[in-house]
């Protein structure tokens, strides 16, 4: 497939810099700056990303070169452009201070095909910590701001480009066309990255790989798993075996609803109630991190016990989707671990099985577009992220089928009137939290002393960093009435007005 590489230097945007190149219908691929392949004649450019490093640094990250210095355009961002020009006769030297933040830029060099169509003057992000005093020999200078002299500039005798902003920020108001000058203009890439694309591609690519053997995919009721179900059945029919294991810890008749769409959209798909096993398990346990293990192994023996009765299956699919795959490469991703605890590990492992992985190339919201065209339903492609470990990381304490039985009834008015007021698609992901706590109220003459559940709406690009949605008061109002005169035993409703960073998006 026709394709540009991204290198990484391990800064915080380069899944960024992937992502504004896949927007505009152009394959790409991040890898590790110690990692990246040798082109071949599909691969159009390379990008150099930015890094927390200083190319001062003795131990600062290098590449190797060679096989695209001369032979194939490559555009150098921030640390990439340092490091550019420190490797060719220029000097990099500290900033007075740290330059962060907004900057306007002015272009020097319109003429030069990164800049067509960019105005004179234009608003780019700065983030670092060094400055390129000198230019590179054979260089010409192609724009500046007032603080940054070299910020951005082109090898003579070669197609290589340097920019010291982050063109892939949104701040960077014309930073799209400046990628875009690049990998179509530059590099000559035909945009033909599309969703259609990608599921001919795939299927094909399913098809030959999986030849006539059967696979096993454990469907969530998430979109990430759906979709993958979709592509394989499209490569390999019947011999797709789907297993949707019921915890009873899903929301009010998820189960019953996942399955019903499943069947329509004639997958292979076995439903096993295994709710008894995991509220025996979890009787009595409230640590979150001991719930969360006790379901992660439940759930892995009771899709095996299921899977040992599908025969000749060779393969485990999975719904992994790439900024997965990115962070375990990455070269310094603090954020690989704040997310490890969420995955429910070890089943290939167990289970003899060779893994695929049709999703692993494609952000969230690809997913959701392969998944539109497709043709699945809206009722599984929009649908909220939902935690592996359900309704049980949303009871704080002990779990019990008649605390689920009540978040159930709170979280469907919740995200039903969340549906009717059309909330819902704005929202990236909502849910209810039962609490460990009675307070007095009244109703009618009487006295209660019941529970009290807290509402929680955020909206997230990527699950990463959040923010609570600021919801309307008449909306939260009538929520609030709705649960307390609906819902026996909840006397009291909260609103969680925290963000991610520093509170998380669940409460456990
Ligand atoms: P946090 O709470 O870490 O959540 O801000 C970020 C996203 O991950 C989901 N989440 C989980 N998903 N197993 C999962 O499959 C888990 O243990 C788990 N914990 C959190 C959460 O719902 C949100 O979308």
């Amino acid at each position: 497939m026709e394709r540009i590489l991204i290198a990484d230097f391990g800064s915080q945007y380069t899944q960024l810099i992937a992502r504004r190149l896949r927007e505009m219908n152009v394959y790409c691929e991040i890898f590790p700056f110690n990692k990246v392949p040798s082109p071949d004649s599909e691969v159009k450019g390379l990008i150099l990303s930015g890094s927390p490093a200083s190319v001062r640094d003795a131990n600062a990250p290098q590449i190797d070169l060679t096989e695209f210095l001369g032979k194939l355009p490559v555009l150098g961002i921030c640390y990439g452009a340092q490091y550019l020009a420190q490797t060719h006769g220029g000097e990099v030297l500290p900033s007075p201070s740290r330059e962060y933040g907004r900057a306007i830029l002015t272009v020097e060099a319109e003429d030069d095909p990164l800049f067509r169509n960019i105005d004179h003057t234009t608003q780019v992000w700065m983030s670092h910590g060094d400055t390129i005093q000198r230019l590179p020999e054979n260089s010409r200078l192609l724009a500046s701001t007032s603080d940054v002299r070299n910020a951005a500039f082109r090898f003579v005798n070669m197609p290589v480009w340097a920019i010291q902003f982050h063109p892939e920020v949104y701040h960077s108001t014309q930073g799209s066309t400046l990628l875009f000058n690049f990998i179509v203009g530059i590099c000559g890439c035909s945009q033909d990255w599309t969703p259609a694309n990608f599921v001919e591609h795939t299927v094909a690519y399913l098809k030959e790989t999986i030849g006539d053997d059967n696979v096993i995919l454990g469907l969530s009721g998430g979109v990430d798993s759906s979709v993958a179900a979709i592509l394989l059945k499209q490569a390999i029919g019947d011999r797709l075996h789907c297993i949707f294991v019921d915890s009873g810890l899903l929301r009010h008749n998820e189960f019953e609803d996942v399955m019903a769409s499943y069947r329509n959209l004639g997958l292979n798909v076995k439903g096993v109630d295994a709710s008894a096993r995991f509220f025996a398990d979890l009787k009595g346990v409230s640590e979150p991190e001991e719930k969360r293990k006790i379901i992660g192994r439940d759930f892995v023996e009771t899709f095996n016990e299921a899977a040992s009765q599908i025969s000749n299956a060779r393969w485990l699919a999975q719904g992994t989707i790439y900024p997965d795959v990115v962070e375990s490469a990455s070269v310094a991703g603090p954020a690989a671990k704040i997310k490890s605890h969420h995955n429910v590990g070890g089943l290939p492992e167990k289970m003899h099985l060779k893994v695929i992985e049709p999703l692993r190339l494609l952000f969230k919201d690809e997913v959701r577009r392969v998944g539109v065209s497709l043709g699945m339903p809206d009722s599984l492609i929009g649908r909220h992220p939902f935690p592996g470990p359900g309704l049980a990381i949303r009871i704080i304490g002990d779990v019990t089928p008649e605390k689920v039985s009540i978040l159930q009834q709170v979280d469907k008015i919740f995200i039903d009137n969340l549906r009717s007021a059309g909330l819902y698609n704005k929202v990236w992901q909502a849910g209810a939290i039962l609490l460990p706590i009675q307070s007095v109220g009244v109703m009618g003459d009487e006295r209660t002393y019941e529970r009290c559940v807290a509402l929680r709406a955020v909206t997230s690009v990527d699950g990463m960093t959040a923010d609570w949605v600021h919801l309307p008061y008449d909306f939260l109002a009538d929520t609030s009435n709705e649960i307390i005169n609906k819902v026996k035993g909840v006397n009291r409703v909260v609103y969680d007005i925290s963000s991610k960073p520093p509170a998380t998006i669940e409460w456990e």
